[in-house]
């Protein structure tokens, strides 16, 4: 890793990012227990985008996104004790079923604290993995202060969504991955909530293949992360994007700190342009994405002048859309 990654983040002391070194570990630690995803193409994704386009389909991983590779790389390092404690996490979703997964895996107690009204596909497979949930607050911020007080009052450990070395390093694996599908990537497009899917993108392709140009991507209707990046620092914006694994209101201090040194671009796109991509992707690919999943196509679909002539990997994120959300999208 380069030394400005190495150093510790402004604004969360202590915190250093993963190096090359803990992706590695990581990716050791879970072989066979997550999927090595597939990297499609398809015909008529490259002709929507004027460009070669590399789907990276983390749609397809277990709980249906990429963040059990963070969850189980995290979980698989607590000792008895901590397993003991227990976690507490909030989540708009995949994350809280990531964590719920490699909770029941490791025998590990979970207890998720959502906003109020979550999506009811990502709600039901929490419950379902066994966790125990708190609906609590209208947003992700609200979620978070409660879940900070559960953890304080109950020694359990709080599991943030971005300031956590090990879930990025996790999640790092699958830029590993990606790698070795496509090597011959020029560009990666990787969509941007708490910044963690991001920074272990730049820390990946820094390293292993610094050709390949990073670049984040969240919703003009909740642009913190992408605002705080302009910025250099961090900063709190609105909220209101309908793409929850995007929702988030501030920028966050070890992930920031990556995609500062590294990201090559960040691009905002509307929730529109978002649900004109997850339509895009079940008429062109056949496949589900929701709508965070779909952001880095959007980005793709939006500035074809930006993309064209390179070969463009889209991290597909997620595919847990509630039913709503695809009826709306195949309107688009
Ligand atoms: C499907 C999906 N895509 C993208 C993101 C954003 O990821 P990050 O918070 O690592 O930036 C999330 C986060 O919840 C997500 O669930």
């Amino acid at each position: 890793m380069n030394g400005a990654a190495a150093a510790a983040a402004p604004g969360a002391p202590g915190l250093h990012p993963p190096t090359l070194r803990d992706v590695l570990a990581a990716q050791v630690r879970l072989d066979g227990l997550v999927v090595r995803t597939p990297a499609g193409r398809y015909s008529e994704l490259d002709a929507a985008a004027g460009t070669a386009v590399v789907v990276k389909h983390e749609n397809l991983q277990h709980t249906g996104a990429f963040e059990v590779r963070g969850a189980l790389n995290l979980l698989l390092g607590f000792d008895a004790p901590a397993r003991a404690r227990g976690i507490v996490a909030y989540s708009t979703g995949n994350h809280a079923q990531a964590l719920a997964y490699a909770a029941r895996h490791t025998g590990t107690g979970c207890t998720i604290v959502m906003p109020e009204r979550p999506n009811p596909v990502k709600e039901r497979a929490v419950r379902a993995l066994g966790a125990r949930v708190v609906l609590h607050g209208a947003t992700f911020d609200d979620a978070r202060a409660h879940a900070q007080d559960l953890a304080a009052r109950s020694g359990a450990r709080l599991v943030g969504a971005a300031n956590e070395p090990a879930l990025v390093a996790g999640v790092a694996t699958a830029t590993f991955e990606l790698l070795q599908q496509a090597p011959d990537l020029d560009v990666l497009v990787v969509p941007v909530g708490g910044g963690s899917g991001a920074a272990a993108a730049c820390l990946v392709t820094r390293a292993l293949a610094p050709h390949v140009q990073v670049v984040g991507v969240q919703s003009a209707a909740s642009p913190a992360a992408h605002d705080s990046w302009a910025a250099g620092e961090l900063v709190t914006r609105p909220n209101a994007t309908r793409a929850e694994g995007l929702a988030v209101g501030t920028g966050f201090a070890l992930t920031q700190q990556v995609m500062r040194a590294a990201l090559a671009d960040f691009l905002l796109v509307s929730d529109d342009a978002i649900a004109a991509a997850q339509r895009a992707y079940l008429t062109g690919a056949r496949t589900v994405a929701e709508g965070a999943g779909a952001a880095a196509l959007a980005a793709v679909l939006t500035h074809p002048d930006r993309f064209a002539g390179r070969t463009v990997g889209v991290v597909c994120s997620g595919g847990n859309a509630a039913e709503a959300e695809l009826v709306r999208a195949l309107r688009a």
